[in-house]
């Protein structure tokens, strides 16, 4: 089991995270969180981030202390003013272009469910206006290292390229390669990148420009959000198209797992749970499974096993299957809850089965933090299906809040989940249920699998109290990313203190230590945030198919 890893850094490094989403301003995924909660815990290692978003509505909003930090007269056609605040305990910039951003429905989707048409331009701004603050534009502030996410903020490190001035490096986080930003190539001068760049070795892939490429391509360290990930990415299967150039980068691409906040998903603090419970009273959840069957309708039988999901409603989530075996699960007294949002289809299938089985299927067909949370304090189980999975948070709630995981194979679903098999069990170290490969008949056999469990009393307990115990914090893999983030800037000396639960890759970098080095703890207490006051968060799906 990993333990309290630290890389304290005597100076503190400043960097620039690059970000379309952060919690709770604006969250379509698991990108908002951990843009939220990673800068949390890197200040623990002397990292102070400073994040910038899109000046959304509800960005904008949320900024206190506001000061005009910079204005452009021209970024790429538009007149741009750099806000910079506080909100939520987070240092912000947020570029405020009213024509991009100041609109309602989504931060990717208008409110008719489609791509906006200029996202293109909306996260090359984005892109271009952290670009020249990466370069010292800002007279007060300049970064030592940039961080940038996803697609939205691909572009960061072509600038900076192109530009040829001195820039600080760039580490960028893939989520999810399913999602690449690719746009016409005519587009290249309406964003201010030479005809040069439109090369293999540059923004190009496949006759387009393509924003997630520019940052495999060029950024100094690609980190993704699990060890089995930045494995599977580098194939065929999961690459999309990239996994040749991630194999020739493999030197600088690491998997570093994701972690989530504590204090927000602590059960005996959070203001979604009904019944308080601490972490690993398995027994003190009890009342919260009664509670929710009786809140939503099902009948409240503490034997008949009662599963959730919280998910993007879309084909990678593998949601679509469990829609095709649900009437089977049914049939042998299995309630399931659902909390989600997604394709039209899909939540048209689950529509249609709660009217067939309202005694054993609840939907909530939208984005509710709340509900998201309470649903992992309540249910035996949290389904997990996805055909591919970059990390997940779902299932490090689930584990957190004594649900049993049963999920598929993939991603960082196998980096964090111990399966359920004989030996495991006999051990006492099982913590979930893994099945693969993502299809109807190996899920419904898991579940089944799991039923099975679920009747050994002893046996499901141990399951509960083995997933709460799970490290599910950012404490080791911020250390990590406090490591790279040190090395890619030249910047020593560190001090590792525990376990690794890291990519092997890593394990031979071999930083100096040093044994002067001091580390401080900070406390946080437990504070109630509100939920789901974000930009768009009732009704829209996170991606469209600009990518
Ligand atoms: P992804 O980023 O691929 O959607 P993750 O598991 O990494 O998947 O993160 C999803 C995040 O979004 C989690 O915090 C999850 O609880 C939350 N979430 C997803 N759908 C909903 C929903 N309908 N209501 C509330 N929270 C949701
Ligand atoms: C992506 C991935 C998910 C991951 C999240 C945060 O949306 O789909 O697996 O947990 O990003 O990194």
């Amino acid at each position: 089991m990993p333990t309290d890893q630290i890389v304290a850094i005597p100076t503190d490094l400043q960097l620039l995270s690059v970000s379309a989403e952060m919690f709770p301003f604006v969250k379509t995924g698991g990108l908002g969180d951990v843009a939220a909660s990673l800068p949390v815990a890197l200040r623990h290692h002397g990292v102070r981030t400073r994040t910038i978003l899109p000046g959304y509505r509800s960005v904008m909003s949320a900024l206190v202390q506001k000061t005009e930090a910079y204005v452009f007269h021209d970024m790429l056609g538009y007149r741009a003013t750099v806000w910079e605040g506080t909100a939520h305990g987070h240092h912000l910039y947020a570029v405020d272009v009213p024509e991009l951003f100041d609109r309602p429905g989504g931060p990717y989707l208008g409110p008719d469910g489609r791509d906006w048409p200029d996202n293109d331009i909306r996260f090359a701004v984005l892109s271009r206006v952290a670009a020249c603050i990466a370069q010292g534009c800002l007279p007060n502030w300049r970064p030592d290292a940039v961080m940038t996410h996803d697609w939205q903020a691909g572009l960061v490190p072509a600038y900076l390229r192109y530009d040829e001035l001195p820039a600080p490096p760039v580490a960028h986080v893939i989520h999810n390669m399913a999602f690449q930003g690719l746009f016409p190539r005519e587009l290249l001068p309406r964003i201010g990148l030479p005809e040069r760049a439109f090369a293999v070795d540059g923004v190009e892939f496949y006759g387009k420009v393509g924003y997630m490429k520019a940052a495999l391509q060029i950024a100094d360290r690609l980190i993704t959000v699990s060890p089995t990930y930045a494995e599977e990415i580098q194939t065929a299967e999961n690459g999309m198209g990239l996994e040749g150039l991630l194999s020739a980068r493999a030197g600088a691409l690491h998997g570093i797992l994701n972690g989530i906040d504590l204090h927000d998903w602590n059960s005996l603090t959070d203001p979604a749970v009904i019944f308080p419970y601490a972490i690993g009273d398995i027994a003190g959840r009890r009342a919260n499974k009664r509670v929710f069957q009786a809140e939503f309708g099902l009948p409240q039988d503490p034997n008949a096993m009662l599963l959730g999901i919280v998910s993007r409603l879309t084909r990678q989530k593998g949601v679509d299957i469990l829609a095709e075996i649900a009437p089977r699960l049914f049939q042998a007294n299995i309630q399931l809850a659902v909390v989600g949002v997604g394709d039209a289809d899909i939540m048209q299938s689950f529509r249609a089965l709660q009217l067939a089985y309202p005694r054993n299927l609840v939907c909530h067909l939208r984005y509710d933090e709340t509900l998201g949370h309470r649903l992992h304090s309540a249910v035996d189980a949290s389904l997990i299906p996805s055909r591919f999975e970059p990390c997940g948070l779902t299932q490090l709630h689930a584990l957190r809040y004594g649900s049993v995981p049963i999920a598929a194979r993939v991603g960082g679903l196998t980096d964090t989940i111990v399966d359920a098999n004989a030996a495991a069990i006999e051990e006492g170290v099982a913590n979930g249920i893994l099945f693969s490969p993502t299809q109807a008949d190996a899920l419904y056999r898991a579940i089944k699998h799991g039923k099975k469990l679920f009747r050994q009393k002893s046996v499901w307990a141990r399951l509960q109290r083995n997933g709460s115990l799970h490290d599910v914090s950012w404490h080791g893999k911020a250390a990590h990313y406090a490591r790279l983030l040190l090395e890619m800037t030249g910047r020593a000396p560190v001090r590792i203190v525990g376990d690794s639960d890291i990519a092997p890759r890593l394990s031979d970098m071999g930083m100096p230590l040093s044994p002067n080095t001091s580390f401080t703890r900070t406390a946080r207490m437990p504070q109630s945030r509100p939920r789901n006051p974000g930009l768009g968060r009732t009704d829209l799906p996170r991606f469209g198919t600009n990518a």
